[in-house]
């Protein structure tokens, strides 16, 4: 990797590379699992599949994302990590603009912008309640999600490097990873699975609700607004160091990418399980 020290670079400069690679990162280019997953063809044990690793991903997010609290650089950052962790354990965003917060715990009803700042806790909001929720009309019980050991090797490794990048004590890495992490969720993958959930709804499972991913996917779209401003601020912030920031962006991708080809490849298995022979995929650790 190019060695890029921060007095020499200006930043339009690190603005054009850190996009270059998070934008033209095939993960984010061409997922073949979600593209696939989009044409609504997904099986009922390709929709269980999926929801049972998004569920351990999602709800082992919460560790990397108190991670990232505890290694905060400042006060504000400490706040904004907050902001997300505690929306993510239940507490209900506050909206300035909405005029008064609904009540109930439903993502169809509760807000996408706010602050937890003097929000409501609610058990049924935390988002891996909105999953379980989800998961029932599947036959999928508290039991059967959320945890570790219902991960493949795969997703296991994508949680783990959440934890040592997203969750990092190195300002610049975890800045780094954090920005690409939003940029991919951000560049419509939760879109593609909403249309393939919603032909599977139609099709096979009409009580699915859905709320969930769609509720995301509206947080999705107000944080790509965001995004430019906190590279800016990360790259005046003092000590940063922009290689080890693109260190952080590429890694954490590797991650991503290793959870979308893992479920990519046990859907192809799935759907012809003698004619496939199981080959892990190269950023799979086992
Ligand atoms: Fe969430």
């Amino acid at each position: 990797m190019t060695v890029l020290s921060a007095p020499q670079l200006d930043l339009e400069t690190f603005r054009r590379r850190i996009d270059d690679l998070v934008g033209n990162h095939p993960i984010v280019t061409e997922n073949h699992y979600t593209r696939w997953f989009a044409e609504g063809d997904a099986t009922f044990d390709d929709v269980v599949h999926l929801t049972v690793q998004f569920s351990v991903f999602s709800h082992l997010f919460i560790e990397a994302q108190l991670r990232k609290v505890i290694n905060a650089p400042t006060l504000d950052a400490y706040r904004a990590g907050k902001e997300i962790l505690l929306n993510e354990l239940g507490v209900v965003f506050r909206s300035s603009s909405a005029g008064a917060a609904p009540e109930g715990v439903d993502p169809t009803l509760v807000s996408t912008e706010g602050t937890v700042d003097g929000g409501r806790f609610r058990f049924g909001a935390a988002h891996f309640e909105w999953l379980l929720r989800f998961g029932a009309p599947l036959g999928l019980g508290f039991d059967d999600l959320g945890k570790r050991r219902h991960a493949t090797p795969a997703t296991a490794f994508f949680c783990d490097e959440l934890l040592r990048l997203y969750g990092s004590d190195e300002g610049s890495v975890a800045e780094g990873a954090s920005y690409a992490v939003e940029h991919w969720a951000a560049a419509g993958f939760w879109k593609e699975l909403i249309a393939g959930l919603e032909a599977f709804k139609q099709r096979t499972c009409p009580e699915l609700p859905l709320a969930f991913w769609t509720w995301h996917d509206k947080v999705e779209d107000q944080h790509a607004d965001h995004t430019a401003d906190e590279l800016a601020e990360a790259f005046h912030a003092p000590g940063f160091d922009p290689d080890r920031f693109l260190l952080g962006a590429a890694e954490i991708l590797g991650g991503v990418e290793a959870f979308w080809n893992g479920l990519d490849g046990d859907r192809r298995r799935l759907a012809a399980p003698s004619e496939l022979p199981s080959t892990p995929h190269p950023k799979d650790p086992s």
